[in-house]
């Protein structure tokens, strides 16, 4: 028991296990049919998201520390979104030595992310807020707000009143 612990622990071995990962989402958020199943499929890769949410077709969460994502209930993540919890490249570079970082990323209960984003690490997404189709969001934002653009910042506030179903 002890040896597979380190044996999982190696640091080759979670690069295999991330590259594995890394082929089984794209290939099946490519092609899953239903929300239901690419939750289920996130979740096997080790995303922890809660109940009642709507999941996109090729919507892609970091293979390399995908226990670091959290996703509330009730969220929705639109097509083609990307989630990234790291800043790390196999390269050696001085860019290489200088950027590596690990930061989580939670989406909090009701927030729904539009197609097309780039979640970057760090970030939380507040709860009911809303960020437009397209946007990178570099920082964390507050609940019940439109956010958008790129780098993605305050539209509005939204007044969701007995709408918000969280
Ligand atoms: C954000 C969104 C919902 C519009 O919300 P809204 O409350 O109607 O906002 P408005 O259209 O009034 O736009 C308000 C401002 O934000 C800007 N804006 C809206 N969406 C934007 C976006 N995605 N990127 C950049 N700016 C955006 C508008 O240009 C406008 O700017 P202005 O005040 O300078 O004119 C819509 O633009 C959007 O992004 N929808 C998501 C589509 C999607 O992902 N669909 C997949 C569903 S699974």
């Amino acid at each position: 028991m002890t040896r597979f612990k380190s044996f999982k622990s190696h640091p080759a071995t979670q690069l295999v296990i991330a590259a594995i990962r890394r082929y089984v989402m794209a290939f099946g958020m490519a092609i899953i049919p239903l929300s239901c199943l690419r939750v289920l499929l996130l979740r096997s890769c080790g995303v922890r998201v809660g109940k009642g949410c709507y999941i996109g077709f090729n919507v892609i969460c970091d293979t390399n520390y995908a226990e670091l994502i959290t996703i509330g209930d009730h969220v929705t993540i639109s097509h083609h979104t990307a989630i990234y919890v790291h800043t790390e490249s196999p390269a050696e570079s001085p860019l290489s030595a200088l950027y590596k970082q690990v930061r989580p990323v939670t989406i909090e209960n009701g927030a729904w992310i539009g197609a097309g984003c780039i979640v970057l690490p760090g970030v939380t997404i507040a709860q009911d807020c809303m960020v437009g189709a397209g946007s990178v969001v570099a920082k964390s934002t507050e609940p019940s707000s439109l956010y958008a653009g790129n780098p993605c910042k305050k539209i509005k506030t939204l007044s969701l009143g007995l709408h918000s179903n969280t």
